[in-house]
This record gives structure tokens, sequence and C-alpha cells, in this order.
């Protein structure tokens, strides 16, 4: 098999070392990767958000399967050209990523499928949003209705930072945004492969996205993440299935814009039970390398059935009962303004480390040929280890090998859950 993926981050980097190991596949092309996918993959300088450009590269390398990893190219329809053009594609159409690139979208449909989430009433005025606030009460959740780069979202026992955030979401073309009620209770992911009709879901795993050690400061992508979630009740990815993403997959499809690729469950595990705080088209990133780290059935194989209609058949997966830590090392700056262009050193000795793989995230070869980095997140240092204490030991051993001036990241990924100090409220 020959697999092309989309992206050029490190959830694309974890992306490309799965497929590459399963032994059915024979070649992988990135566009446009990075300097760590280029190691394991063919990396071609395209732009991504041109589905025909894309489906060209498909063709000359005669591809039998297409991954899309970020949201971008889903919500611009690349996966609607590359499936026109005859290839088995790994993502949503446009019509079906819209359960990303629209949060009121996302809740008509949740609220057609009957599927437990905050209640939310959709704003197209500043006099609707503040109405909507007082009815909600606080703290006040404020949501862009688009795509926002993980900046569109507002918590905030204020209502004058509530307002501000709403003013900014209007102030932008076609200006909408979600008021939503505040959901209470540790947050999860759980990533459902679906073709379509049938859902198969992949383990749970745990997401740092605020920038500082105890969830300070401001949102982020993502600063680490962690996989599996021993706290978590054990009929949580079951329940999942039942109450979110069967009848979600099943409303897109009586709608006729079937979602076929990676449904990204975002749920808050409240005292009222599990309620959907997002949905995503797509794999979660750094989330997403967590759990892809402890799979252990063939990736290439099962993303193939993803995209060929064919997961009913599959075989049940197979998981490591290993744990799996991801550390995000940030650049200087990160979120607010990351600086870019300083040389990265230590990454052998990082990787040497047992357990341990580094994934590039925002890092390029520069004119001298000298790696630096190039984004907001720079590596990501995952480790694997027979329990969560040694995965914790492994990547941070590993972390302090790696130079980059004036980067950090959190010092406190998967520690809560070590510790045994989450729990879920009853
Ligand atoms: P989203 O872009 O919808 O994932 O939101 C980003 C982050 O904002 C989430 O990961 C949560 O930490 C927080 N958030 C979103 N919605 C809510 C909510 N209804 N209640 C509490 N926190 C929320
Ligand atoms: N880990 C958060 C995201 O991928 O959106």
């Amino acid at each position: 098999m020959k697999v092309l993926v989309l992206g050029s981050g490190a959830r694309e980097h974890a992306l490309v070392k799965a497929i590459a190991a399963d032994p059915e596949v024979e070649a992988v092309i990135a566009a446009p990767g990075n300097p760590g996918i280029d190691a394991t993959a063919l990396c071609v300088a395209v732009d991504i958000l041109d589905g025909q450009a894309v489906a060209e590269l498909a063709r000359q390398h005669a591809v039998d399967l297409v991954v899309i990893g970020p949201e971008a190219p889903l919500v611009t329809g690349v996966a609607d050209v590359c499936r026109s053009a005859g290839f088995p594609v790994v993502g949503p159409s446009a019509a079906a990523a819209r359960l990303e690139g629209s949060k009121s979208f996302a809740k008509e449909v949740m609220a057609a499928a009957d599927v437990p989430t905050a209640r939310a009433l959709v704003c197209t005025t500043i006099e609707q949003a503040e109405s909507a606030l007082d009815a909600i009460g606080g703290p006040h959740v404020v949501k862009d209705d688009g795509l926002a780069a993980g900046k569109g979202v507002v918590v905030t026992d204020s209502m004058d930072e509530a307002l501000e955030h709403a003013r900014a979401c209007l102030a932008k073309e076609d200006g909408c945004l979600v008021v939503e009620e505040y959901l209470d209770g540790p947050e999860v992911s759980v990533f459902c492969l679906s073709d379509g009709t049938t859902v198969v879901p992949l383990q749970p795993g745990q997401d740092f996205k605020r920038v500082g050690d105890g969830d300070a400061g401001l949102n982020t992508g993502g600063m680490g993440a962690y996989s599996p979630l021993d706290w978590a009740p054990r009929t949580l990815v079951a329940d999942v299935v039942e109450r979110v993403a069967q009848p979600t997959i099943d409303e897109m499809r009586r709608r006729g814009t079937p979602f076929v690729g990676v449904l990204y469950v975002g749920l808050a595990l409240t005292s009222r039970g599990p309620r959907v705080v997002e949905f995503n088209a797509r794999l979660g990133d750094p989330d997403g390398q967590a759990v892809l780290a402890r799979l252990e059935t063939p990736f290439a194989q099962l993303l193939h059935a993803t995209a060929t209609g064919a997961l009913a058949d599959f075989p049940d997966l197979r998981w490591s009962s290993d744990a799996a830590v991801v550390v995000v090392i940030a650049s200087a700056g990160y979120p607010a303004a990351p600086r870019t262009g300083d040389p990265i050193t230590g990454l052998d000795a990082a990787a040497e480390v047992p357990g341990v793989a580094v994934l590039h995230a925002g890092t390029k070869f520069d004119d001298e040929g000298v790696l630096v980095s190039a984004g907001g997140r720079v590596l990501d240092v995952v480790a694997v280890g027979t329990d969560l204490a040694k995965a914790r030991s492994a990547a941070y051993e590993a972390v302090e090998l790696i130079e980059l001036e004036g980067a950090h990241h959190r010092t406190d990924i998967a520690l809560k859950a070590e510790r045994g100090e989450i729990t879920v409220g009853v």
C-alpha cells in the first residue's frame, strides 16, 4: 500500500511513523511534511489547501490511500476533491467537517441526535449575546462559531471579558458565536474512526491545553498528553460510542453528509455524566500522539478500512498495556508571540532514552542546513513505559537533553494521574 499523508506537525509525524510501521505499507508520501517526517516519508512541497494539487500528487504517486491530518484542508473540501478523483480518503467532506468548522452546526447535530452536551445559545448580535450570558449565567463560556486555531473560546467569571470576546467574534465577517453552559469535571478525548456507518473507538487520552503548570495561563494548541486514563470510568469508551459517536454518525448519514474519518469527541466528565465539549473532524494533537503510541493494530490497514467502508469486518483493535506520555517543547513566547529560527540540538541523545521518540512539530532546516524552530510548538517528546510514572520520567529525562534557547514546557503532564489525584464527580 502507498499512502499520502497531508500536514506538517507532530500529529502527522506520528501518523507517518505508525503508517510506515504497517507491514502492508511500501511507501509513505507526505505533503508538505517536516524534517522529522523526511526520515520516513518522501516529503513533497504542495499547498495542502489546494485540492486539485493534492489529487494530482496522489495520482503521480499512484497512492492507495489519502490521510488528511489537520482541519484546514478538511474544511476547504480537499477530501471531496480527492474522493471525486477516485482515492480512498481518511477525512470527512467539507459538509461533514462542519462538525468542527462550525460550533453552531455541531450543536444543531447534537440536538438532533440527542447527544449530551452543554446547553447553548447561538448569537449574531451583541444584544443576543448579552441576554444569552444573563440567561445561562456564570462562569461564562463564549465560543467563536468558526475555526480560530485554539483562540476561539473564552471561559471567564467576568461579564466584561465575556462581552469583549463576544464583540471580537461578531466583528468578523458573518460573525457568529455560541454562549454555552459551563461544564465542570476532567476533560478527556475519545477518537472514533468511522467509515460513515460503523464506529471504531480508540482508547481515550487527556490533553493539557493551558500553557503553564497547574493549568495556568493562556490556552494553546496543547502542551502535552497521556494515555490510558486509569482513573476514567471503565464504561467510558462504550458510553461515548453509544451516546455520542454512533448517534452523531447516524445523523450525519441521515442528512446525506456521511462522516468518514476521525471524529474527535472532546468531553467533560461532569457529575451528571459525560458531556460533549467539542467535536473535531480529525485526530487530536498532541492527544492523538499519546494514543497512537499504544496502538498495536496495523494502522494503515485500519485507516484503509475506514476510508473504504470496511470497518464492520475489521478485527478488534489491539493495544499495548504500556502508558504513553507526550511533553510538548514550545518556543520562546508561545502562545502569544512565538519566536522562531532558534537552533535545536540534543535530539539524538533524547531519542536514545529507552522508550522515547521525538516528533517534529514546528522545525525546519535553515539556509545553512541547521535544524531550527519554525513554529510555536516545536517538538513532541513521546515516551512509553510500563506505567505512567516510568513513561513520565523517561519523557522528562529526554526533554532535559534537548536544547532550544528560550524554550518552555509543562513539568506536570500526567502528574495528577500518576498520583491518583483525578476524580470524576458523583
Ligand atoms: P473548544 O475549542 O470548544 O475545545 O474549547 C477549548 C477549551 O475551552 C476546552 O478544552 C475547555 O477547556 C474549555 N471549554 C470549552 N467549552 C467549555 C464549557 N462548556 N465549559 C467549560 N469549559 C469549556
Ligand atoms: N489537542 C487539541 C486539538 O487537537 O484540538
